[in-house]
């Protein structure tokens, strides 16, 4: 399966402007440093950019960026990756928030009537206008990070299923939240959810991990929310440093077929992005 009707959530410039906020430098550095005249680069991050490829590559060269995913990105050619089967089924849950769109996932065994959610959306009124009809339980809700956009409607949801408490990242305060704490497995039926705690974009966020251990040689699913989206990753708007840290660590912990799910944007894998991902250079 190919996702080429989700659009990125990150432009070129969106890309250039985390960049340069996480390599502390301003515009006018940039442009010293690369020899992109200044007001190209303000053109940019503007989304008006016609940088070459060379400028591109200069511009990657200094703010340490993968080039060839940048450039793919300036000259709209992000590739989006062939999906690894997975042995279970994910349904993806895109819904309007403010002039953007936010993903929730629902993963169920293919053809079941019950699954598990991850992120509610930002209300349940919207959640319910995008819910596959044929799924009538959920056995468990896990939240990334709590914001309007990814857990809104948290309660009602989890009273709606008639479950005690979603699961969630270890140090928020979600009144029907418990903490999922770092390298913590759950079983449910035959998935199994591992938990990666990944601080940065917010003091507390998760990564999820989703596999079906009695089928070993089976693709897993990450559910990243705002850690990594295809092409970009998320605001370091708790810590840059965390963020961009632990982005690698998960990735590197994961086999390169694992399918990514974030929270923005278009489904990926993690081959796919530790190849031409712009931050993971
Ligand atoms: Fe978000």
């Amino acid at each position: 399966m190919l996702n080429l009707t989700v659009p990125l959530e990150d432009e070129l410039g969106d890309v250039l402007e985390k960049a340069m906020r996480q390599a502390g430098l301003g515009e006018e550095e940039v442009a010293q440093r690369s020899g992109v005249a200044t007001a190209r680069i303000l053109d940019a991050v503007d989304y008006r950019s016609d940088l070459s490829s060379a400028e591109l590559r200069q511009l990657a060269g200094v703010l340490g960026l993968n080039e060839v995913g940048l450039c793919a990105l300036g000259c709209g050619q992000y590739p989006r990756p062939e999906m690894t089967s997975l042995p279970f089924c994910v349904h993806p849950l895109r819904m309007p928030h403010g002039i953007g769109c936010a993903n929730a996932y629902l993963v169920t065994e293919c053809g079941a009537s019950r699954g598990l959610l991850f992120d509610t959306g930002p209300d349940i009124g919207t959640l319910t206008a995008v819910w596959p009809r044929a799924v009538k339980e959920v056995d468990a809700v896990f939240v990334t990070h709590v914001e309007p956009e990814h857990s809104g409607g948290l309660c009602e949801v989890v009273a709606r299923f008639g479950l005690p408490q979603a699961y969630c990242p270890a140090g928020v305060s979600a009144p029907c939240g418990e903490p999922m704490a770092e390298g913590q497995r759950l079983r449910f039926g035959h998935f199994e959810v591992k938990a990666f705690h990944t601080p940065g974009h917010s003091p507390a966020h998760n990564c999820y991990l989703v596999s079906n251990p009695s089928v070993p040689s089976g693709g897993a699913l990450l559910v990243s929310g705002d850690l990594i989206f295809a092409g970009s990753m998320g605001g370091g708007y708790h810590s840059q440093r965390q963020l961009a840290t632990h982005l690698r660590r998960v990735l590197a912990g994961v086999p390169p077929q694992t399918v990514i799910a974030p929270g923005h944007g278009p489904m990926t894998t993690a081959g796919n992005e530790l190849r031409y991902n712009p931050f993971l250079a």
